[in-house]
């Protein structure tokens, strides 16, 4: 394996010449760069990143720590990322936990055997990173959390706006005239689940609206949990006339619930989700949801770790991007049965 001595030696150049043309460190005059550089390609010579990095106790890799890979979301926050990564020389190491803290600590673990110059975690549904953050703080390695935080979190945070979102979304939903919402939420603690409960309640309150404590319920961020937890809510006297799904996989489920209770979206039940996954418009019929960019969060979060890790030594940042409703087909009035079933039956799910 070639390395930068026999360059030198080859090309008839310093060390110091060879290393200043490899890493753009110094300008060296044309005539020399261009021997350096056709000695390296005539030995085939590939720089030691590991061996850089043992030098420099850090390589020009970046960690990303994500939840789950099989939702849409995740992997446009990892195109963000990567994209602002490599057009700043850095490359990605991705890690998917499935949501497994187990996990999560393994990989933050082997992850600091690469040097990495800093992470971008989102956090698993039963994270608990402050501990393992505070090593890598005291390790001078930079980390940012996104899109939900663990508890005592003090460094850097991008999220969205999930309480906004979440209100707006439901402030549209009770100006089409429905007064009987139901919410299927992601994991209860996970901070953006509560920060869109809140929006959904703040919107209910406005109205002067009380909320049945069992037309809250709580699902994993996923298709099954939302086709299970509408199959309850449908199931609820009064059914209710809407659904607030706090994630688009739940609101994919809650769609074939429908199909399956052979209920039509919207005449019969309307349905509004958060994510705006791709996959949103293509549903039947076409879903509204709340948009959060992805790719946005992913941009954001590399751009502030490559700041610190340039130096940026200010305060933590936190981050907050708007969200924006995308109004599709299926949120619609409620229809006069819906209305006179809601007015003349008891306000109380069915025993179970
Ligand atoms: O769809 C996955 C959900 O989990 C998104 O809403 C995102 O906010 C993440 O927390």
């Amino acid at each position: 394996m070639a390395n930068m001595k026999e360059i030198a030696k080859i090309a008839g150049v310093s060390l110091g010449t060879v290393s200043n043309v490899l890493n753009n460190s110094m300008p060296v005059r044309e005539p020399l760069r261009k021997r350096v550089m056709e000695t390296v390609e005539a030995l085939g010579y590939q720089p030691n990143q590991l061996a850089r990095g043992l030098r420099r106790d850090k390589t020009r890799m970046i960690g990303m720590i994500i939840p789950d890979i099989t939702n849409p979301f995740f992997p446009a926050v990892v195109r963000g990322a990567e994209d602002v990564a490599f057009a700043n020389g850095y490359r990605l190491i991705l890690c998917n936990t499935d949501n497994d803290h187990a996990k999560e600590i393994a990989h933050l673990k082997e992850l600091r055997t690469y040097l990495p110059s800093g992470l971008i975690v989102i956090p698993s549904r039963f994270s608990d990173l402050t501990a393992q953050a505070e090593s890598y703080r005291k390790a001078g390695t930079a980390m940012v959390c996104v899109d939900r935080l663990p508890r005592e979190w003090k460094g850097d945070t991008v999220t969205a706006n999930n309480e906004s979102g979440a209100y707006n979304a439901t402030m549209y939903a009770l100006r089409q005239g429905h007064r009987h919402l139901a919410m299927i939420i992601g994991p209860r603690h996970l901070t953006n689940v509560q920060d869109r409960l809140n929006g959904f309640k703040r919107a209910m309150r406005e109205h002067k609206l009380q909320i049945d404590p069992d037309y809250i319920q709580e699902a994993s961020f996923d298709q099954q949990g939302g086709f299970s937890k509408t199959m309850l809510l449908l199931s609820m006297i009064p059914r209710p006339t809407a659904i607030f799904a706090a994630n688009d996989m739940i609101a994919f489920g809650a769609l074939l619930a429908f199909r399956e209770a052979r209920l039509r979206c919207p005449e019969d039940i309307s349905l509004y989700g958060f994510d705006n996954l791709d996959l949103a418009e293509m549903t039947s019929p076409p879903l509204t949801s709340v948009s959060q960019s992805g790719y946005q969060m992913g941009t954001s979060a590399a751009r502030i770790l490559i700041d610190r890790v340039l130096g940026d030594d200010g305060p933590a940042r936190h981050l907050v991007l708007e969200t924006v409703l995308k109004v599709r087909g299926s949120v619609s009035f409620p229809s006069v049965e819906q209305v006179d079933a809601d007015t003349h039956s008891p306000k109380r799910p069915k025993s179970r």
